[in-house]
């Protein structure tokens, strides 16, 4: 903990209170360890059951993480505004940033003239009366959906994926409760988890997705909730299987008490068939996003299930935020109309293809196994993650550490491969080798 910063407090809110300011002017940075309860206990003359709660409160929060004999630390995107503006900061001059998990601002759609057409057929004002889900909108995304196989359930908008996994929780949940997520799995969807008070259980994923035996022993654990990916799953690019999935309806039959979310946000980019579990449950939700075909600025997902999540969502949000704007939802609508938008998304899908596939082979002959079945990631496990990242940056890569994305699982990066061009492959491919084969000292003489 940064030497100058003083925590301050007598009462559980005073000390929590003194914690989040820390945080929120980068004092206390993610991974900052507190104290011992004890310790800062002793330090404020106050009982250590204060301290405790101060931190138990942070921690329902998201703010503060504990881990066993690790103690309390700030994790590692807490949910405040820092002062600092941008939650990441940009990467160093020279460096190539391969850590973002951005699509390639390159293959997204312009905007530009569909806002035109919009703009020029705005029509009469909506009010709140005449707004919500957009019926032609829902029709659109029904037939969409069906053409995949994912049965017709009722159907609402949201703000994008993690607005409607937020609603979904939010709904069905409550604070202390396990939630069943892949490990590795979606940062965001962790720092949500964890914002929201409640448990993460890690379910380890292979290729083929979630790994069965991992689901039932986290259904074991009490887990009340479980997310699944469908494909592009983000860090390892596993996308489930049809015989996976399979497995997993089976398993999951006759759970009334589990609800289940699964997290399509790469479909149509996504060059491998979609296998849903949607429907397993009596209690499901299957959400597909815009963010990375489309944009992520457009702020908009389809979200079905049975009827009584998706009106749980639909309320709670009435209650709140109200509805996603119809602005918003027409244009989405029209760029789904437009064959091609729909030229340019398959164009996307195959190159961000190529380029994951290249980075793997190059990876292969060199001795290395990376994965990423699908979507715009390859993970590669490594013995290291601090010394990896840190050569890799020595070399004029920047890459995510796999920490962001871990529970229990092991070490690896994620590297996302939008800002690679072919040219890019193979020195990219030499510099993991060197990071993580490092060459051996020179050898020293008298
Ligand atoms: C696993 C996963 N789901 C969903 C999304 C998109 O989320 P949103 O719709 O909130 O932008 C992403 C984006 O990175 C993702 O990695």
């Amino acid at each position: 903990m940064s030497a100058r910063y003083q925590l301050t407090g007598t009462t559980a809110v005073e000390i929590s209170a003194s914690i989040e300011s820390g945080i929120r002017t980068d004092a206390l940075p993610p991974g900052t360890a507190l104290p011992p309860v004890r310790a800062l206990a002793a330090e404020l003359s106050v009982s250590p059951a204060t301290v405790a709660r101060a931190y138990q409160e942070l921690r329902q929060r998201g703010l503060v993480a504990t881990a066993g004999r690790h103690g309390t630390r700030v994790r590692p995107r807490p949910p405040v505004a820092a002062r600092r503006g941008a939650l990441r900061p940009p990467p160093a001059p020279g460096l190539r940033d391969l850590s973002a998990g951005e699509p390639d601002p390159r293959l997204l759609p312009p905007l530009g003239p569909h806002l035109a057409a919009l703009a020029a057929d705005a029509g009469a004002p909506i009010t709140y009366s005449g707004a919500g889900v957009l019926p032609e909108l829902a029709e659109a995304a029904r037939a969409r959906l069906a053409a995949d196989g994912v049965p017709a359930g009722e159907l609402t908008i949201t703000g994008g994926a993690l607005d409607g996994i937020e609603r979904l929780l939010g709904a069905h949940l409550s604070p202390g409760d396990a939630v069943a997520v892949e490990d590795p799995g979606w940062a965001n969807l962790l720092d949500l988890v964890a914002a929201l008070g409640l448990r993460p259980i890690g379910v380890p994923v292979d290729d083929e997705g979630p790994i069965v035996a991992g689901v039932a022993a986290a259904l074991a654990a009490g887990a009340r909730a479980l997310i699944v990916t469908s494909r592009a799953q983000n860090p390892t690019g596993a996308a489930l299987t049809a015989a996976r999935a399979a497995a997993l309806r089976d398993l999951l039959a006759g759970r009334p008490d589990l609800l289940l979310v699964e997290d399509d946000h790469a479909a149509e980019l996504a060059r491998v068939p979609l296998h849903p579990l949607a429907g397993a449950t009596a209690h499901w939700a299957f959400l597909r996003s815009v963010s990375k075909p489309f944009g992520p600025d457009l702020r908009l997902a389809v979200l079905t299930g049975d009827e009584t999540t998706v009106a749980r969502v639909a309320g709670r949000a009435r209650a709140g935020a109200g509805w996603v704007s119809t602005v918003l939802q027409r244009l989405v609508l029209a760029l789904w109309r437009d064959p091609s938008v729909t030229e340019l998304i398959a164009h996307a899908a195959d190159s961000y293809d190529r380029r994951r596939q290249a980075l793997l082979a190059a990876l292969a002959t060199r001795g290395l196994v990376g994965r990423g079945r699908s979507g715009i990631n390859v993970w590669l496990p490594v013995p290291d993650e601090t010394s990896a990242v840190t050569a890799l940056r020595d070399a004029g890569w920047s890459v995510a550490p796999g920490a962001l994305y871990r529970i229990a699982g092991p070490p690896g990066l994620r590297i996302t491969v939008s800002p690679l061009a072919d040219a890019d492959i193979e020195p990219l491919a030499d510099a993991l080798t060197r990071a993580l084969h490092p060459a051996p000292p020179p050898h020293l003489t008298a």
